[in-house]
C-alpha cells in the first residue's frame, strides 16, 4: 500500500481571537519524514493541535487535506479515522482506563464494526511492541498515563504510533524530558515505523532527536510560520549555530507569535 498526502496551505489560525500560525504551508508524503523545528512559542504545537482538530484552535484561513479530502470538515474522530495521529507534548492521564484496553478500542475505532481486532492477536502484537520499546508489561494494566513518568508516556505514544499505524503520525516534542536511553528508545520505535506508507512530521526544540532520526526535509518555524526548510544539514547547522543566524538573515527580532497582535 502506498502513503498518504497531507497538504497544509496558508494555514491561518487564532486562539481566542489572536493570530497564532500566519499562513502555513506544508506538504507530507508517505514515506517522507520532516521536522518542524523552532525555538519556544513560535506555533509548532498549535500546528499539531489545530490538524488535529483541537477546538481552542480556529482555523481563519487556508486549507489542510488528507488525500484531497478536506479534514476542516471532519470531525477529531474522523480524522483520526482517516489515518491522522498526534503525539501530543503532554499526554493527558485518563483515569479508569487501562492502557491495554485504550489501545485496543483504539484500534477497533479505526476498523468496521464486526471487524474488530481478536484479544489474543492484540495481546501478541502489543507485547511484542512493548518488547521493542524495552516497556514493562505491568504498564499495560495501569490506567493510561497515570502516574506514568515523563519518558514512559513517551515510550507510550509510540507504542500506540506502533499498533495503530495511522498514514500520517506528527510527533510533538516527543524527545522532551527524556533521558539518553530513552530517547535511543523512542528513536528505535519511529525508524521501525519508516516505509512508503508512513509519514511524519516531528516536531522538536532540539536537534538531539535528529541525531537518531534522519529526517528527509526539515522547516524552521518562527512567528506562526515556516521560514527556512531545507535538507538534514539544516540541522547541523542549527546545532552548531543556534537560531541567531536564521534571524538575522530574516530581519527578524522577536521570534514568538501573537505579542505584536
Ligand atoms: N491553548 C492556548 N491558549 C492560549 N494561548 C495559546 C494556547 N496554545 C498556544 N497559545 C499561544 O500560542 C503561541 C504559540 O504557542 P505554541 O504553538 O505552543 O508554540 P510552540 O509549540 O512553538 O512552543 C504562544 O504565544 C502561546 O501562548
Ligand atoms: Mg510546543
Amino acid at each position: 500500500m502506498s502513503g498518504s498526502t497531507l497538504e497544509i496551505k496558508d494555514l491561518h489560525v487564532e486562539i481566542e481571537g489572536k493570530e497564532i500560525l500566519k499562513g502555513v504551508n506544508l506538504t507530507i508524503k508517505g514515506g517522507e519524514f520532516h521536522a518542524v523545528m523552532g525555538p519556544n512559542g513560535t506555533g509548532k504545537s498549535t500546528l499539531a493541535s489545530a490538524v488535529m482538530g483541537h477546538p481552542t484552535y480556529e482555523v481563519t484561513k487556508g486549507e489542510i487535506l488528507m488525500d484531497g479530502e478536506n479534514v476542516l470538515e471532519m470531525e477529531v474522530d474522523e480524522r483520526a479515522k482517516a489515518g491522522l495521529f498526534l503525539a501530543m507534548q503532554y499526554p493527558s492521564e485518563i483515569s479508569g482506563v487501562t492502557t491495554s484496553d485504550f489501545l485496543r478500542s483504539s484500534i477497533n475505532a479505526h476498523r468496521e464494526e464486526g471487524d474488530e481486532i481478536p484479544l489474543m492477536k492484540f495481546i501478541k502484537e502489543m507485547d511484542e511492541a512493548m518488547d521493542y520499546l524495552d516497556m514493562d508489561k505491568n504498564m499495560a494494566q495501569r490506567y493510561l498515563n497515570e502516574g506514568f513518568s515523563g519518558g514512559e508516556k513517551k515510550r507510550n505514544e509510540i507504542l500506540q504510533l506502533m499498533l495503530l499505524k495511522p498514514q500520517i503520525g506528527i510527533l510533538d516534542e516527543i524527545d522532551s524530558g527524556l533521558d539518553i536511553d530513552a530517547l535511543k528508545v523512542v528513536s528505535k520505535g519511529i525508524n521501525k515505523l519508516r516505509s512508503e506508507s508512513f509519514g511524519c512530521l516531528i516536531i522538536t526544540h532540539y536537534q538531539r532527536l535528529l541525531n537518531y532520526v534522519t529526517p528527509d526535509y526539515v522547516h524552521v518555524m518562527m512567528q506562526g510560520r515556516i521560514v527556512k526548510s531545507g535538507g538534514p544539514e539544516l540541522v547541523e547547522r542549527l546545532e552548531d549555530q543556534g537560531y541567531d543566524w536564521i534571524k538575522q538573515e530574516l530581519g527578524i527580532e522577536d521570534v514568538t507569535v501573537g505579542k505584536d497582535a
